[in-house]
């Protein structure tokens, strides 16, 4: 049976922009109440009766802590909680660097597994849904996304063997996103993206349509779907034409 989204109690995580922001204005058309989170939440210019703003750092565990005592506080359940906030290094890795490694992993990997347990341990029988935007790069390597795309690829692993300890009716969903036209390409300007590129509307209804049909997995583009179940030739092609971008421009030293 399809899951009604409509009036859940529903935290968002990195709502004050791209995908989280129009996550954030569809649920509230939905009838959700939402608190959504981010480090500049309570600066963002979205407003609404049923929304609660929060500033928070996920890459923190007391932030996390004080975002699920606020949400509970505000809304007395969470029925969805989408670990959404993210960001992306595209480098050449020229040098051993702790704390470029861990600021990644803190913010979207390690914060997304901890809110994970927050859920469990809030409700460890209750049905709810865990929601996490990984990457289309989690499933498919490409060139100047190494460390990125093992943050994502960890939280597939992750997903894979948690779904075995969820009870009945709570479930874990992973998203696979490709490239969306939002600020995450903010730091490499001049340089293209990943092709194809969606927009952030279209991946945010894709997520609540996978969330209502509660799925595993939620591909927001069916070529990313059936090229990486069905046609491996095709991604060795497309990681080749990546080689070659990432090649140049590190030659060039832009990256
Ligand atoms: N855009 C793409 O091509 C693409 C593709 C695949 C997957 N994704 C994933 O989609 C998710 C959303 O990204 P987006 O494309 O919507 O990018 P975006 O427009 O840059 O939004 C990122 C959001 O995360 C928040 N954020 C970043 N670091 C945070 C932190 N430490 N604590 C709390 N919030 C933080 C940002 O808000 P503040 O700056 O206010 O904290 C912002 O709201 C990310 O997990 C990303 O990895 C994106």
């Amino acid at each position: 049976m399809a899951l009604d989204t409509r009036n859940k109690k529903v935290v968002v995580t990195g709502g004050s922009s791209g995908i989280g922001l129009e996550l954030v204005r569809e649920l509230l058309k939905d009838g959700c109440q939402v608190v959504a989170a981010s480090r500049t939440m309570e600066n963002s210019k979205i407003n609404h009766e049923k929304l609660h703003k929060k500033n928070c750092d996920v890459s923190l565990q007391g932030d996390i802590d004080e975002l699920f005592d606020f949400a509970m506080g505000k809304m007395g359940d969470i029925d969805i909680f989408i670990a959404n906030a993210g960001f992306a290094y595209y480098e050449e890795i020229k040098g051993a660097d702790w704390e470029h490694i861990k600021k990644i992993y803190d913010t979207n990997t390690l914060s997304v597994i901890y809110s994970a347990e927050k859920m469990k341990e809030l409700y460890p029988e209750r049905p709810y849904n865990f929601v996490c935007v990984a990457s289309a790069i989690g499933l498919l390597s490409i060139p100047g996304y190494a460390i990125y795309s093992s943050t994502k690829a960890a939280l597939n692993g992750f997903a894979n063997a948690y779904r075995y300890e969820l009870k009945g009716g709570q479930k874990f969903q992973v998203v696979y996103p490709i490239s969306t036209k939002t600020h995450f390409f903010d730091d490499n300007e001049g340089i293209d993206p990943p092709p194809p590129v969606q927009t952030p509307e279209h991946v945010a209804g894709s997520i609540i349509k996978g969330i209502k049909k509660d799925k595993d997995r939620i591909f927001p583009s069916k070529i990313f779907y059936f090229m990486n179940r069905f046609l491996p030739f095709l991604q060795r092609f497309y990681v080749r034409s990546e080689s070659k971008k990432f090649e140049k421009l590190a030659g060039e030293g832009k990256i």
